[in-house]
């Protein structure tokens, strides 16, 4: 990715129409890895044309994987079975991906050759001994640069199954150990502090592999087979959390989402934002490949400041960025506590909205696990993205209801989840454009 993008946003509103978000991220990374698994072809409709997920494609197409584009948002995928990848004589790039880093990293050490995986600079910085420890004491040969990325995986290892008791909350680490349980002797399980998001565990069954797994807890063996399978990806919730909040906050503000993935460990922000007095219904709630969808109606409320429950933050953990928004604007005090995770996401996610908001005059306490969002009136501002796309688009939501527009630099990330967001913000009545 090169080029540097800043953005603009204005004062605007209200927000009115209805805003078809992209295909879900998670579900996309893992179509296309369970489809080069599995034997034959998988079509994935509704896939996310993010640079994330381009980026899985283009790794697994450099093992060997015939991935064809029909149309945008489609992909078919020509799966080589269990142990038809091939090695690739060059690193594999995951760019900004997190979960395309960790979840490879599980599924490339029960292969027969080895393997370099590089991300960019952001990715570069994330803790990598969560998802390498584990997978060690699976019998698998990670080396990392002190815990960081590159990761030199070394194929040809037997690998066996292990109880594993996640030390953090993370869907990631235990979809990679899930991932490479698939080629160990015995029984993998994992263990999870807090259930986490469970659409490995979903896909598996789906794509065949017989696995158990209830809320916090997932079990397989190795040596089964994948069955390749089609998957209608829904609507991200994580791209549709800033336009919840952005017509929370708008006054006279009316949004309509259609289908927008609501599985329950994703779902936290909606929850946080009823408490904190938001008029958000789901209409049509349905079920599609086993995942529960809906459309969501969203109306402008006025928001008060809450003591956010511990337990809601596994549910929204990507979602934190724009809450803090929401409780920037609020009454009263918004409290976050047991939130840490968010330093380690593609940027320090609670120092980075911390310094944002003061910048808009915001007063922020922060805290190692969380902060204490005082809401008030928003400035203007220049505010810095620190590369990480969710950021970007918060401070984009932040610059409604701001007196004046607010900077917002360096937001290409943006393209890595949520290609399109301008267009789609514009279209239901932001003010949002590239600064000069
Ligand atoms: C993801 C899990 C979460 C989330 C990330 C996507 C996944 O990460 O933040 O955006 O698809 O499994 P952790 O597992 O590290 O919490």
């Amino acid at each position: 990715m090169s080029g540097r993008l800043d953005w603009r946003s204005g004062p605007a509103g209200p927000l009115r129409g209805g805003v078809g978000v992209p295909g879900d991220k998670s579900v996309s990374h893992r179509a296309l890895m369970f489809g080069a698994l599995a034997e034959g072809g998988s079509r994935i409709r509704g896939f996310l044309e993010g640079e994330d997920t381009r980026a899985t494609a283009a790794v697994l197409q450099q093992l060997g994987v015939r991935i064809e584009t029909p149309a945008a948002g489609e992909r078919l995928v020509h799966g080589v079975g269990l142990h038809g990848l091939h090695a690739s004589g060059e690193p594999l790039d995951c760019g900004n991906a997190g979960t395309g880093m960790r979840l490879l990293a599980g599924l490339l050490a029960g292969q027969a050759f080895d393997s370099t995986l590089v991300g960019d600079a952001s990715l570069s910085k994330r803790p990598m001994r969560r998802v390498t420890d584990p997978l060690a004491a699976m019998g698998a040969r990670i080396d990392t640069q002190d815990g960081l990325p590159p990761l030199h995986v070394r194929g040809g290892q037997r690998l066996h199954g292990i109880r594993y008791e996640l030390p953090v909350a993370s869907a990631q680490v235990k979809s990679a150990l899930l991932l490479a349980g698939l080629y160990a002797e015995g029984e993998t399980e994992v263990i999870e502090p807090h259930p986490t998001r469970d659409y490995t565990e979903r896909m598996l069954a789906a794509f065949g592999w017989p696995i158990s797994f209830e809320p916090g807890r997932a079990q397989l063996s190795g040596g089964h087979a994948l069955r390749a399978t089609d998957v209608d990806v829904p609507a991200d919730f994580s791209s549709a959390a800033f336009f919840l909040v952005a017509a929370s906050i708008v006054p006279g503000s009316e949004l309509r989402l259609p289908a927008v993935g609501l599985n329950p460990r994703r779902t936290g922000l909606l929850q946080a934002l009823r408490l904190m007095g938001a008029d958000i219904r789901i209409e049509n709630p349905r079920e599609s490949g086993g995942e529960p969808l809906g459309d969501i109606v969203v109306r402008h409320a006025p928001l008060h400041g809450v003591e956010l429950p511990e337990a809601l933050v596994p549910d929204m953990i990507d979602e934190f960025p724009a809450l803090f928004v929401a409780a920037a604007v609020a009454e009263g005090r918004t409290v976050i506590r047991g939130a840490a995770e968010l330093r380690v996401k593609e940027s320090d996610r609670l120092a980075a909205m911390a310094a944002g908001l003061r910048v808009l005059g915001i007063t922020v306490d922060e805290t190692p696990d969380g902060a204490t969002i005082h809401g008030g009136t928003l400035a203007g501002g220049t505010v810095e993205s620190l590369t990480d796309h969710r950021i970007a688009m918060s401070f984009a939501v932040a610059g409604l209801v701001a007196q004046s527009p607010v900077r917002i630099n360096d937001c290409r990330h943006v393209a890595t989840s949520f290609p399109g967001f301008m267009e789609l913000a514009n279209g239901c009545g932001f003010a949002l454009e590239a600064a000069a």
